[in-house]
């Protein structure tokens, strides 16, 4: 077995593991080790990696077993796992906005898994924030507010029947499934406390975060407005630059993601999966 190493990668998140191949492994000393850097990092990142579709998902399972992703046509055969495509006559990518995977579910996925196949020649970078760093950065004031509140989040407004991807989805390769249940809303903690580190992390996100339970709209725009803001600071972000086999994963109880879109006229493809989670617990006072 070659010898794991974990490299930070940036001041506030992510780190390189190299010494692990995942078509090999389901080792479980290697399984901790990925899961530590995950804990330690919120984002890791294994170069190099030579996958099929079924070793995606012994890993996926490994990592804690294997999830759907409601509203994306998975690939035949292969029910857990949705391809991510933007062929180079297309101008609109997936995931091209600040947001928590799946957060609109009782129990969202821990982790997302995602394999690179194809890449264009420059850009086409995934970027993540950190969300304990999100949370620990406000003012005592609003972080003891923000613990006492709970957020209504949905898929609707992008996966609804008459929502946003409905309307462009055959402008994208990704396969959107657009559906009236994307409207159904699952109440959330605004902060949430990591089930793994314990620490208290910022969950509410500017794509499934509809409003504050129990605000008006007014009110509540204006705290989630402040809120998003500040949640995607530079300061709490890392940028990872993809090369065909690099997988990354995610932790979406401590982070946000986006998906540049900065690449037209050139092919980036991915492959991707959701890691069970659990019902997302409040941080406490
Ligand atoms: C996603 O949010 O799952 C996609 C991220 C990416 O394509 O970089």
């Amino acid at each position: 077995m070659a010898r794991t190493t974990v490299t930070p990668a940036g001041g506030s998140a992510g780190a390189y593991v190299t010494g692990i191949d995942l078509a090999k492994t389901n080792d479980a000393e290697e399984i901790a080790a990925i899961r530590d850097a995950l804990l330690a990092h919120q984002v890791v990142a294994l170069p190099d990696q030579k996958l099929g579709l079924e070793d995606l998902e012994c890993f996926t399972d490994a990592l804690g077993g294997r999830d759907v992703t409601p509203f994306v046509k998975p690939i035949d055969g292969h029910p857990f796992v949705i391809r991510i495509l933007k062929e180079p006559h297309e101008k609109l990518n997936f995931a091209n906005a600040w947001h928590t995977d799946l957060s609109y579910l009782e129990a969202p996925p821990s982790f997302t898994v995602l394999y690179c196949l194809e890449t264009p020649p420059a850009g086409g970078d995934t970027v993540w924030a950190n969300q304990y760093m999100a949370f620990e950065t406000l003012s005592p004031g609003l972080r003891d507010t923000l613990l006492g509140l709970s957020a209504v989040h949905s898929a609707g407004p992008a996966y609804g029947t008459g929502g946003y991807l409905d309307g462009v989805k055959d402008k994208m390769s990704t396969r959107i499934e657009p559906s009236p249940d994307a409207y159904r809303e699952q109440t959330h903690p605004a902060v949430i406390a990591h089930p793994e580190t314990g620490k208290p992390a910022l969950y509410l996100n500017p794509v499934y975060t509809q409003r504050i339970a129990g605000w008006s709209k007014a009110e509540s725009d204006g705290l989630l407005g402040h809120i998003f803001h500040h949640a995607v600071n530079e300061n709490f972000t890392w940028r990872l630059k993809w090369a065909p086999g690099t997988l990354a994963i995610w932790d979406n109880r401590c982070t946000q993601h986006f998906a540049l879109n900065d690449y037209h006229g050139h092919r980036r493809e991915m492959v991707r999966t959701s890691v069970k989670g659990s019902k997302p617990k409040a941080a406490k006072a």
